[in-house]
């Protein structure tokens, strides 16, 4: 049977600044989709990381389907509403776009998306992330699907020793998608020479070289691509099908323990490290620090189990307590260097307008 999972995620308002959505936010959101989506979707969840809505659903009709993208764009609309109504900040804050044009991709939201033939037992991982951007899982889950330091499977798992295929994009390029599809392992070096900057190269997807299947789908917006100026951060989705051809699922998990250095924070112009968090996790500190949360699934003809929280697990205790030192730690200097992304990277308008001015008062010494 041929299922399709479609994660469509977006910031249509939140509590107290960029906190959580409110209950009768994400409520409306549910109903509408419950309401409207019956003869359209097989099975759904609705979940918030941050301050951002998810909705996840299962269906028959292919990714970048116009009437499922429809339905979550006015899901979003219909929230936006909630949002207004109850004085909620950033009242549908990633919708960019006045009228649904066949497509949600390019007009705010985040999605992400696998079509594929349902395995006997079809397990995989919804990740949400907040207050970050796509480049976020580069490390993660190039770790997690090309290196033996991290899979064991790509040593142990005769089929995933043939490696993966990474669909990369580059984000920076706006006119229309422009990817490069490279095989690990033998392009290892070649992966990871553009994987490290994780502002304009990011992975799209991934796929078994044994099967040709495929694994991974992100969502790559860059939302000042297209708004042409910061409306928020890109806060991305990712999903992971697991185990069999495919990592394991506690493979996939191993690098998040690293909480590494990733862009957004406080008003998406800063350096902090990515934390793995309970679902429905808030945002706290500096407006942070940047989040990530996982659900794990089982899937049958389409219908969905429960969700199974991935970082809910004494071991990431320790981990947070970890990050939370590393998040300490870089504040500790501001706005100094690398605390702050470099210039072509800051989100705020207001710096550039400043500079230009200064620029003005400089004098060339005779
Ligand atoms: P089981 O033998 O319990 O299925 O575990 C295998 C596995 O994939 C562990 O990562
Ligand atoms: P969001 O993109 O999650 O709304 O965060 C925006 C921001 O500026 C936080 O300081
Ligand atoms: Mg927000
Ligand atoms: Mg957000």
């Amino acid at each position: 049977m041929k299922i399709t999972i479609s994660g469509l995620k977006a910031d249509i308002g939140s509590i107290g600044g960029h906190i959580t959505p409110s209950k009768a936010l994400i409520n409306e959101v549910e109903n509408f989709i419950q309401k409207n989506g019956a003869q359209l979707i097989i099975d759904s969840y609705i979940s918030h990381t941050g301050d951002d809505i998810a909705i996840l659903c299962t269906h028959e009709k292919g990714v970048s389907n116009e009437k499922i993208h429809k339905l979550a764009w006015d899901a979003f609309l219909a929230g936006t509403e909630v949002a207004k109504k109850q004085g909620l900040y950033g009242a549908g804050q990633d919708l960019l776009k006045d009228a649904f044009s066949g497509n949600i991709k390019g007009m705010g939201p985040a999605v992400a998306e696998i079509e594929f033939e349902e395995r006997p037992n079809e397990p995989f991982v919804f990740f949400a992330a907040d207050k970050t951007d796509p480049g976020a899982y580069n490390l993660p889950f190039y770790l997690a699907f090309a290196d033996p330091m991290y899979c064991a499977g790509l040593m142990l798992s005769p089929k995933m020793s043939e490696g993966f295929t990474f669909r990369i994009i580059d984000v920076n390029y706006v006119e229309k998608d422009k990817i490069i599809d490279l095989h690990s392992p033998e392009e290892l070096y070649d992966i990871a020479a553009l994987l490290r900057d994780n502002e304009r190269y990011v992975i799209e997807s991934i796929y078994s070289r044994s099967t040709g299947n495929q694994s991974l789908a992100i969502s790559t917006t860059r939302l000042h691509n297209i708004a042409g100026k910061y409306t928020g951060k890109d806060d991305p989705i990712a999903l992971v099908r697991v185990q069999g051809e495919f990592p394991a699922t506690g493979e996939i998990l191993a690098p998040f323990q690293i909480g590494h250095l990733v862009a957004g924070f406080m008003r998406g112009s800063h350096t902090g490290p990515l934390m793995p968090c309970k679902l429905k996790a808030t945002i706290s500190y500096f407006d942070g620090p940047p989040i990530v949360t996982g659900a794990a699934f089982s899937i049958k003809e389409g219908k969905l189990t429960e969700p199974a929280d991935v970082f809910d697990h004494p071991f990431w205790d320790y981990v947070r307590a970890k990050i939370s030192e590393k998040a300490t730690e870089i504040r500790r200097q501001g706005f100094s260097g690398a605390a702050m992304l470099p210039y072509n990277e800051l989100e705020y308008g207001g710096i550039v307008d400043k500079l230009n001015k200064l620029e003005k008062k400089f004098k060339i010494r005779e």
